[in-house]
C-alpha cells in the first residue's frame, strides 16, 4: 500500500528502510523523501517506524500496514 503518494512510497519501503537501521522521520526523510511534499503521510509513516521499531522482528507483509 502507498504511504506516501507524493514520493510513491510504499509501506514495505518504509519498513525496509526500518529495518535496515532508519531510526526517525527525518532519517526517512531523508532515505526515502516521505513527508517531504504535502505532509500527509507523515502520520502514517510515523505509525509504520514505532510498530517496526516496537516489534523489529516482524515480518515485512504489507498486510501489518499501521494505517488502513
Ligand atoms: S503524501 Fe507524502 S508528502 Fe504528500
Amino acid at each position: 500500500m502507498y504511504v506516501c503518494v507524493c514520493q510513491a512510497i510504499t509501506d514495505r519501503q518504509v519498513r525496509e528502510a526500518v529495518h535496515s537501521g532508519v531510526q526517525s522521520m527525518r532519517g526517512l526523510r531523508q532515505h526515502l523523501g516521505v513527508a517531504s511534499e504535502c505532509g500527509k503521510c507523515a502520520r502514517c509513516a510515523h505509525g509504520i517506524l514505532k510498530e517496526c521499531q516496537a516489534c523489529p522482528s516482524a515480518s515485512l507483509s504489507p498486510a501489518d500496514a499501521a494505517c488502513a
